[in-house]
C-alpha cells in the first residue's frame, strides 16, 4: 500500500502563461486532474497529497477525488520543500516504513502499466525506485561560446520521470539533509543518493511527459484522446 504526494506548487515560469501549468485543460480535465487521477488509479494506492502554492486562487479544494481522500498542504520555494511539506501532511497512520509515490502534477500522461511496474519492482527494493527513460538522442556538451566541445557517451544515461517511490521516513531525511546542505535537488531519486543510497531504474514510457511548454499541451491532449481516457 502506498500514498502518493502531488508537488503542484511550481509557478510555471517557463510555461509563460497567467495560469499555471497543471491548471490548464487537456483531453476533458486539468493538467492535475489527469495526474492525480493516473497514480489513484492503482488499487494499492489509498491516497494523495498535493502541495500547493500559497496563493494559490485556482485550487478546486478537493477533498476526495475516485472515492480515496485528497489532501492538501503550502508548498514550498523549491521542488524539494513543496515534496517535504507533502511528506509532512501524509496521515499519522502512513508510518515511517511505508511507501510514498512522488509524481509530479504536470505529468498528466503517467500510464497505468508504468505505474503497476514501478509499485512491484520498486516495492521489492531496499531502496526504492523510479521511473525513468534511456536516452535516445546523442548528447552534447557546450561550451561557454555555445559551441559543441565534446560527446556524451549515453549507453548508461536515464532521463528521469516521476512516479519515484520511497519510504516515507528515509525519503524526508533525504530532502531534509539536502536543503540543509542548499543542494539542489530536482528530484527525490537525487537527494536519496547523496545519501550514499542506489534507487533502481524502472523503464517507463517515453510519453510520461511534463509539461512545461504550451506546445506539450497539444502533445498530451493528442497521447490522452489517443487512449480514451
Ligand atoms: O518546475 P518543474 O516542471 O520541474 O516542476 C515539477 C513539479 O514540481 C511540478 O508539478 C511543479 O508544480 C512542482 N513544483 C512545486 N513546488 C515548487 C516548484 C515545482 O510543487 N516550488
Amino acid at each position: 500500500m502506498a500514498w502518493a504526494v502531488i508537488p503542484a506548487a511550481g509557478a510555471g515560469r517557463r510555461f509563460g502563461a497567467a495560469l499555471p501549468k497543471q491548471y490548464h485543460e487537456v483531453a476533458g480535465r486539468s493538467v492535475l486532474e489527469h495526474s492525480l487521477r493516473a497514480v489513484l488509479d492503482h488499487p494499492d494506492v489509498d491516497g494523495a497529497v498535493i502541495a500547493i502554492a500559497a496563493d494559490d486562487p485556482h485550487w478546486p479544494g478537493w477533498r476526495e477525488v475516485g472515492g480515496k481522500p485528497v489532501l492538501s498542504c503550502i508548498g514550498g520555494g523549491e521542488r524539494a520543500d513543496s515534496v517535504l511539506a507533502g511528506l509532512q501532511a501524509l496521515p499519522a497512520t502512513v508510518d515511517e516504513s511505508q511507501w510514498v509515490l512522488v509524481h509530479d502534477a504536470a505529468r498528466p500522461c503517467l500510464h497505468r502499466d508504468d505505474l503497476a511496474r514501478l509499485l512491484e519492482a520498486g516495492g521489492a527494493d531496499a531502496v526504492g525506485a523510479l521511473l525513468a527513460a534511456p536516452v535516445r538522442d546523442t548528447l552534447k556538451r557546450a561550451g561557454d561560446d555555445g559551441r559543441s566541445v565534446g560527446t556524451e557517451p549515453r549507453e548508461r544515461l536515464w532521463r528521469a520521470l516521476t512516479p519515484q517511490l520511497f519510504r516515507r521516513g528515509g525519503l524526508t531525511r533525504a530532502l531534509q539533509a539536502a536543503l540543509a546542505a542548499g543542494a539542489a535537488v530536482t528530484d527525490e531519486a537525487m537527494a536519496m543518493e547523496r545519501m550514499g543510497l542506489k534507487p533502481r531504474l524502472v523503464e517507463g514510457r517515453d510519453d510520461n511527459l511534463k509539461v512545461t511548454t504550451p506546445a506539450d499541451l497539444a502533445l498530451a491532449e493528442f497521447l490522452l484522446a489517443g487512449r480514451g481516457k
